[in-house]
């Protein structure tokens, strides 16, 4: 207060050497003294917009009125005159209502601050109007993370997004896909508040689209999208790793890759020959490839129709990328209807068909002992299928015939079944 007054005593030194005169008179006998007729308002202003402050007396008399900023130090108007060269500011008068305005066109920060209307009556009479300009939020791009950031796994990554607004603003964070963040010992959280987010030993499913969010109240919340690519070396996963077929059907083979960056894939060929040559597999008529990703996850298959002696052998799925290589294989062998040591289990699926048998769609064998990356994320299944449309048996177990696998000796049905899928080939 005592430095409000200060200021005010300052000023009027100040308005005293404009106008050549002093405080107005001591108040006579009979004389009513000025008098405030409500508080000066106070507003909150978008940056840009305009406002008003009012002040109403009664009994002025003589007495002049200002407006006076106080945190600049500064006289804006005296009356309808305006004292400062700040052209945002006008001053009007409404004899009517008693009340001295002071308008302001778009509002700026520096605007903001406490508003003395002050009647220079002896003794003086101030009452004070508070202006607040608030700006709604910005992300601010320098002191922010790019828009797109690669990371290899295992690391930690921290995203920044530097918010400004009056008043500042606060900045969450939350996944664009809505899934949740990890944040610290691993802790799963919808969404985190504060500038920055750290991501502790990146995992490749925490890829993708983050979103922070910086908002003070002020309409509108502004948004900045981060993509976050986790770079890992080509990692595949091949389900079924020796297929057995008879000669003459169809098979397809599944291969899955995760790759960050994208992997360039294919499939090649190892034939069993004496030069054991090793070859990039080349669509034909009989044999084509498919692909399809999803983000860092690509599913390659491989089919092959009208089983031929010549394509026994192994089939590998290829995956490269800038970080590493990596490949699965599938054994492909033709089944026969001989008993042998080495057998399989396999469950059997087959369904009853009215209609004349056809040739069978699909028959994969999975072995049991079929060794698969521990860090794989895809489904581990255990199962060994032996899949066909073409018979008018039900489910049952069978072996096939395979070789370099231990196998259980389980192989009276399937002998049955083997010999009819043959037959039905024929
Ligand atoms: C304006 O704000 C000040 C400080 O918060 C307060 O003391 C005063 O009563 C307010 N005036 C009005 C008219 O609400
Ligand atoms: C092979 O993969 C493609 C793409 O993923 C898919 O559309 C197609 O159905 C698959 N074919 C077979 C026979 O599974
Ligand atoms: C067997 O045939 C039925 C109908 O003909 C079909 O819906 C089913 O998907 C087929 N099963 C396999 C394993 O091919």
């Amino acid at each position: 207060m005592t430095i409000e007054f200060f200021i005010a005593f300052h000023l009027l030194l100040q308005l005293s050497t404009v106008f050549g005169a002093g405080s107005g008179g001591t108040i006579g006998a009979g004389e009513q003294a000025p008098v405030f007729l409500e508080p000066v308002n106070n507003v909150t202003v978008v940056i840009g917009r305009d406002i008003s402050l009012t002040c109403a007396v009664d009994h002025l008399g003589p007495n002049k009125v200002a407006w006076i900023h106080l945190d600049r130090h500064m006289i804006v108007a005296i009356h309808q005159h305006l004292v400062t060269r700040i052209p945002r500011y006008s001053a009007t008068h409404d004899a009517h209502r008693n009340t001295w305005t002071l308008n302001l066109r778009g509002a700026q920060p520096e605007d903001a601050g406490r508003y003395l209307c002050q009647v220079n009556s002896n003794p003086m009479i101030t009452q004070v109007g508070i202006v607040d300009v608030v700006v709604p939020p910005v992300i601010v791009d320098a002191g922010s993370s790019a828009s797109h950031i690669t990371v290899r796994e295992g690391l930690s990554l921290t995203l920044t997004c530097r918010g400004d607004g009056v008043p500042a603003p606060k900045v969450t964070w939350r996944r664009e896909d809505g899934r949740p963040i990890f944040i610290g010992d691993k802790k799963k959280e919808a969404s985190s508040e504060g500038d920055s987010l750290t991501l502790n030993k990146i995992g490749r499913t925490e890829s993708g689209a983050y979103l922070c969010i910086a908002s003070n109240g002020v309409p509108p919340s502004v948004s900045k999208r981060i993509w976050v690519d986790v770079e890992f070396p080509p990692m595949v996963w091949v389900p079924a790793q020796i297929v057995g077929l008879p000669l003459g059907g169809s098979v397809t083979f599944d291969c899955f890759t995760e790759a960050q960056p994208k992997a360039i894939t294919y499939w090649a060929r190892t034939t069993g020959g004496p030069s054991d040559s090793d070859v990039v597999l080349l669509p034909s008529r009989r044999i084509h490839a498919d692909s399809t990703s999803s983000g860092y996850r690509t599913h390659m298959n491989l089919t092959i129709q009208s089983f031929d002696v010549k394509d026994i052998g192994t089939y590998r799925c290829v995956a490269k990328n800038s970080l590493g290589e990596a490949e699965g294989s599938v054994q492909l062998m033709e089944t026969e209807p001989e008993h042998s040591n080495n057998e399989m289990i396999v469950d059997v699926e087959l369904e009853d068909v009215q209609s004349p048998p056809t040739t069978p769609q699909k028959t994969t064998l999975i072995p049991r002992s079929t060794v698969r990356p521990s860090t794989s994320t895809w489904q581990q299944g255990n199962r060994v299928q032996f899949i066909s449309n073409n018979s008018h048996s039900t489910s049952r177990q069978s072996t096939i015939r395979s070789s370099g696998l231990s196998l259980l000796p389980r192989w009276s049905n399937v002998m049955i079944l083997l010999a009819v899928t043959k037959l039905l080939l024929l």
